[in-house]
């Protein structure tokens, strides 16, 4: 299957400080693949740097082949690269309504618009059912899947998703990547997920990447880095 976005000997940060180094990824189209590590690894930087919100020193990405290490992030959305960031993930005091369809703010075709909110408010019951609500006053769970929602209105190829779970109950957590498989199921885009709980991101994925100090440390199936013994020793605990 083709390549839908790839890393190569990425080199990224902040200004003139490096944060990850010589990053090797690449995802292929309907794949599934997780980022885990610890925090302050670099995860978040490498998203951003792949949505071209943060300094790249060297290297390339490339996305469906094409060389987009210089294009502004807005022309990645509009190729199909869409970002959801960890936390800062809707506005509170817009509606449910509202957040969902800002996903599609720079669109403007207003058919193919709304045929994709009929797609998310069957995907996610809530979009409809909660239409008129301030954000702002769903559970944290609610709040994850309104943000998937929203994203998925940017019409992603290729989904981008900092730590989706993060501040979640066990079970909210579970059911968000749930959510994760069945959009790529549906929707039969890829996705790059990075996630804190390991278990649960090795358990969704079809491949994985282990950050460690802005590097990659290991690679590897999602069953297979699950049931490796130094992933579950240091990620998992036993
Ligand atoms: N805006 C920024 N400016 C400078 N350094 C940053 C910035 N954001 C994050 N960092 C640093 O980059 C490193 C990696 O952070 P991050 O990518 O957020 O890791 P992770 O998502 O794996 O927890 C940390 O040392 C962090 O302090
Ligand atoms: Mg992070």
């Amino acid at each position: 299957m083709g390549k839908m976005l790839e890393a190569v000997d990425l080199t990224a940060g902040y200004g003139p400080v490096t944060i990850i180094e010589n990053i090797n990824i690449e995802v292929h189209e309907k794949e599934i693949v997780a980022v885990i590590g610890p925090n302050g690894a670099g995860k978040t930087t490498l998203m951003l740097a792949l949505a071209g919100l943060a300094t790249v020193k060297s290297g390339k990405t490339l996305l469906n082949g094409e060389d987009v290490t210089r294009l502004p992030p807005y022309d990645r959305v509009v190729k199909g690269l869409v970002l959801s960031l960890e936390r800062r993930r809707l506005f509170p005091d817009m509606t449910v309504y509202e957040n969902v369809m800002a996903g599609a703010y720079r669109r403007k075709d207003r058919e193919e618009i709304m045929k994709d909110y009929e797609m998310v408010s069957e995907l996610f019951p809530i979009v409809e059912k909660r239409r008129k609500q301030l954000a702002g006053t769903l559970s944290g769970g609610e709040q994850q899947m309104v943000a998937l929602a929203r994203a998925l209105m940017a019409r992603p190829r290729i989904l981008l998703l900092d730590e989706p779970s993060v501040g979640l109950a066990p079970i909210a957590r579970i059911a968000v990547f749930e959510k994760v498989r069945e959009i790529r199921e549906r929707q039969g885009i890829a996705i790059l997920v990075v996630e804190q709980d390991a278990a649960l991101a090795l358990q969704t994925a079809d491949r994985a990447y282990v950050m460690e100090g802005g590097r990659i440390a290991l690679e590897g199936s999602g069953t297979g880095l699950l049931n490796s013994p130094k992933i579950r020793e240091s990620y998992i605990g036993l």
